[in-house]
């Protein structure tokens, strides 16, 4: 019998997966196409490693086992799975086509949609991926200001200027990353040390799991202005999930250029770049950016559909309280179980758990958590990311399935054998973020392995 969202006795049966698995090898390198999908972040041999159906919060695995969801497909699907209006607007666009010889009226409709929803998106255009975009704004910064150097602090994607300065840069030209500098969120001096009179922007993450500190993206307003550089905010993860308009309306802080992707369509593979018309307007001819799948249709209806009801039925607001209330939550059962090695950081839009090294190797703390959570039908690696559909009571049940994991955790931290518990391989850490201030991509690399106490990015 497969196992359901229960308290489930036994971990899931996970066959079908396992023999998926076994045929990937040596065919499809990495065994996956996105990084935090993969059994890096999925215990092997405890977790499920292929699913087939999703509906709301739940997912089901090949074998047949159901999950309640917190991965929400590593961000994009923010209604639900299987949401019945989106997934009308794909099948009625799908009746009349998905890409054609010219432009589609869908292209316009959306454009204006993201200039009604989005503060300074003066101009909008489309892509399919995040690193599309991301790479669309770094070259139209460069163009703008006649300048060349990028500085950022986060993950932006797999393209040569950004993964220049991290340590899996193999096959990226030295000199391209020479043009990268990084600095530290919240720390505005690391910013004023890294840019400089060739600086063309700023790109950053407006927030990810640490809070803005009140003052830190105004300031980093100042200097962009002060120094001629644009600031590009990347909202692969705060678009449409911590405010309608993004992170410019949530901290009321302007970009110049913001980029957009993840949660616009409720899983179809479409990103936006929008901003000031004066740079936009560079895409016109100078700046080469284009693409053959960018009008894409059943996308471009989804993404209508999508952030309509996100915009009519107040959908950030309502997983801004999902999202309180399991973070009230998991602080109480983290305080009633006196796990002083765990905490949990974030905005309610989507938090992470972290685990210190005060009580035991946090990788054996987390993957012990994880493979409860799976044998209660909880499907987690980490983050919390939530969607319109999980409901107050998929909160409620989570907690408490949380509650199990962690009485299964103290008392193999009592013990001091949490290894002794694990049924599978452990977790790998998640991508991390290059925390060299001012550093070139080779020191970047050598120094990549010290950086245990910077924040996790989740690789896309
Ligand atoms: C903040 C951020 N920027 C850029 C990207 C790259 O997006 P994609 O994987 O769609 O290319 C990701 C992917 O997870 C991301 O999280």
């Amino acid at each position: 019998m497969p196992n359901h969202v229960a308290f489930n006795p036994h971990l899931p049966n996970i066959a079908e997966s396992n023999a998926l698995w076994r045929r990937a090898q040596g065919l499809i390198p990495a065994g996956t196409q996105t990084l935090a999908k993969g059994p890096t972040q999925f215990s092997n041999g405890v977790a499920p490693k292929y699913l087939v159906r999703g509906r709301g919060a739940r997912v089901w695995d090949v074998d047949g086992n159901e999950y309640l969801d917190y991965n929400m497909g590593i961000g994009p699907i923010i209604l639900g799975y299987g949401h019945p209006v989106v997934d009308e607007a794909i099948r009625r666009q799908l009746e009349d086509g998905i890409t054609f010889s010219l432009m589609h009226p869908l292209e316009v409709e959306l454009a204006e949609l993201l200039r009604e929803c989005i503060p300074n998106a003066e101009s909008v255009r489309f892509s399919k991926t995040g690193c599309d975009v991301t790479s669309a704004a770094v070259r139209l910064a460069r163009a703008f200001t006649g300048r060349e150097r990028v500085l950022c602090c986060g993950y932006h994607g797999w393209h040569d200027w950004y993964i220049a300065v991290t340590d899996r840069n193999a096959g990226v030209p030295a000199c391209t990353g020479e043009l990268t500098r990084t600095f530290n969120y919240n720390d505005i001096d690391s910013v004023i040390g890294a840019i400089d009179d060739d600086t063309a922007c700023v790109i950053l993450e407006p927030f990810v799991f640490e809070r803005e500190n009140g003052s830190f993206l105004s300031g980093l307003r100042e200097v962009c202005d002060r120094y001629g550089a644009l600031l590009v905010f990347d909202e692969m993860w705060t678009g449409f999930r911590c405010a309608l308009g993004g992170a410019q309306a949530f901290f009321g802080v302007r970009s110049d250029l913001s980029v957009f992707s993840k949660a616009m369509a409720n899983g179809m593979p479409l990103s936006a770049i929008t901003g000031r018309y004066e740079i936009m307007s560079l895409l016109e001819k100078e700046v080469f950016f284009f693409t053959t799948f960018g009008g894409e249709t059943l996308s471009l209806a989804a993404s209508i559909a999508c952030i309509d009801f996100i915009r009519r039925h107040h959908v950030t607001e309502r997983i801004a309280l999902l999202g309180q209330r399991l973070l009230d939550g998991l602080n109480a059962l983290i305080g009633e179980f006196a796990l002083d090695a765990v905490s949990i950081s974030g905005y309610p839009s989507r938090t992470l758990m972290n685990f210190s090294p005060k009580a035991g190797d946090p990788i054996e703390m987390k993957t012990l958590v994880q493979q409860e959570l799976i044998r209660h039908g909880v499907l987690w690696s980490g983050t919390h990311t939530l969607c319109y559909s999980h409901t107050e009571a998929d909160v409620d049940y989570t907690l408490a399935a949380f509650a199990e994991s962690f009485r299964v955790l103290k008392r193999a931290l009592a013990a001091g054998k949490v290894g002794d518990y694990l049924q599978g391989e452990l977790l790998q850490p998640v991508f991390r973020k290059t925390n060299a201030f001012n550093a070139g991509p080779r020191r970047a690399a050598q120094t990549v392995a010290d950086q245990a106490t910077a924040s996790p990015r989740t690789l896309g």
